[in-house]
């Protein structure tokens, strides 16, 4: 719950997909001694200012991060965590995690450099959306503090990654992201990956959300509001290899997120990402709501709560 009586959208996402999750999981993959259950999250209405300023970046000057942010960062991870057990651990340095594209080659193409901290996105087995949701979490509240981040989930040495964080029984690294304060200017290798990704692409609304009515016309109602705020929000989510994978409807008050015909392998940890972005927008249009998991070839559709 939060402050003022709402139920908590973090809680909301916790309780309806985590917890089926968690039932359906193989025994032994939740940590034996994994912390005993936190407050459910909430959500930073900032982080939703926080989306259109967050870019990837991969290179970084050697500026300290003030402890005031440091203080911060720790306080989410100890704070922001999903069951079953997602959940973000931070460390120092940690920069040799980052291997790059081509390191056998001896290259070191879209490799990440120079960050003063690391952090590491944890969970058991087939935590993958927890992971988006919780990892993206911390992405924007990095960004809301002025720091720089990256997802990384191809390009990392995943043995030292394990070996950089306490690891509880059964839990994995999914994925990992440098935090500092970024260099100026990208230099020519950071532009070149960007490029080569199209980062600063994102598909048309129309694209991702075909049916989407913004007026009343030919019969059809026009979408709520909040629905195109929230699409909106989950078009600027990042995406491996900026795939964009999610796809949405409008389901009578719902709003559904399927997928594209042809997804890439980080897809459940894109819909993880996309789902928060989804819960900021609607936030943001003054509408909080719950997740319901869909079955395949859906993900999840996300209720307003009356
Ligand atoms: C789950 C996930 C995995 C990613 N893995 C990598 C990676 O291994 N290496 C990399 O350089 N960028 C990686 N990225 C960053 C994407 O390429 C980037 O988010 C996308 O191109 C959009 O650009 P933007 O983040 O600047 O908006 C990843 C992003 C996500 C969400």
């Amino acid at each position: 719950m939060t402050d003022d009586g709402r139920p908590s959208v973090g809680a909301a996402l916790e309780t309806q997909i985590a917890a089926r999750d968690a039932a359906a999981a193989p025994p032994g993959s939740r940590p034996a001694d994994d912390p005993p259950a936190l407050d459910p999250p909430e959500l930073d209405p900032d982080w939703y200012d926080a989306i259109s300023v967050r870019r990837s970046r991969r290179r970084y000057s050697d500026r300290k991060v003030a402890a005031a942010a440091l203080e911060a960062l720790t306080a989410f991870t100890e704070r922001f965590r999903l069951a079953p057990g997602a959940r973000v651990a931070l460390v120092a340095d940690g920069g040799d995690v980052f291997t790059g594209l081509l390191e056998r080659f001896g290259g070191a193409y879209g490799r990440v450099e120079g960050a003063p901290l690391t952090a590491a996105f944890v969970g058991p087995k087939d935590s993958e959306l927890q992971i988006g949701y919780v990892g993206e979490a911390f992405v924007l509240e990095a960004t809301r503090l002025g720091l720089g981040t990256c997802w990384v989930a191809g390009m990392f040495d995943r043995k030292s990654a394990a070996s950089l964080v306490k690891l509880h029984r059964g839990e994995l690294v999914f994925a990992v992201t440098p935090v500092g304060h970024p260099v100026e200017q990208k230099r020519v290798v950071e532009r070149m990956m960007s490029t080569a990704v199209r980062s600063a692409a994102r598909r048309q609304v129309e694209e991702i959300a075909p049916r989407l009515m913004r007026t009343s016309g030919h019969g059809h109602p026009a979408w709520p509001a909040w629905a195109v705020t929230a699409v909106e929000a989950a078009r600027l989510a990042p995406s491996g290899a900026n795939k964009q994978p999610w796809r949405f409807s409008m389901e009578h008050d719902a709003l559904v997120m399927g997928h594209a015909d042809r997804t890439g392998w980080t897809a459940p940890i894109d819909f993880g990402i996309a789902m928060l972005h989804v819960e900021l927008g609607a936030a943001r249009a003054g509408v909080h709501g719950a997740w319901e998991r869909l079955e395949e070839p859906l993900v999840a559709r996300f209720v307003p709560t009356v």
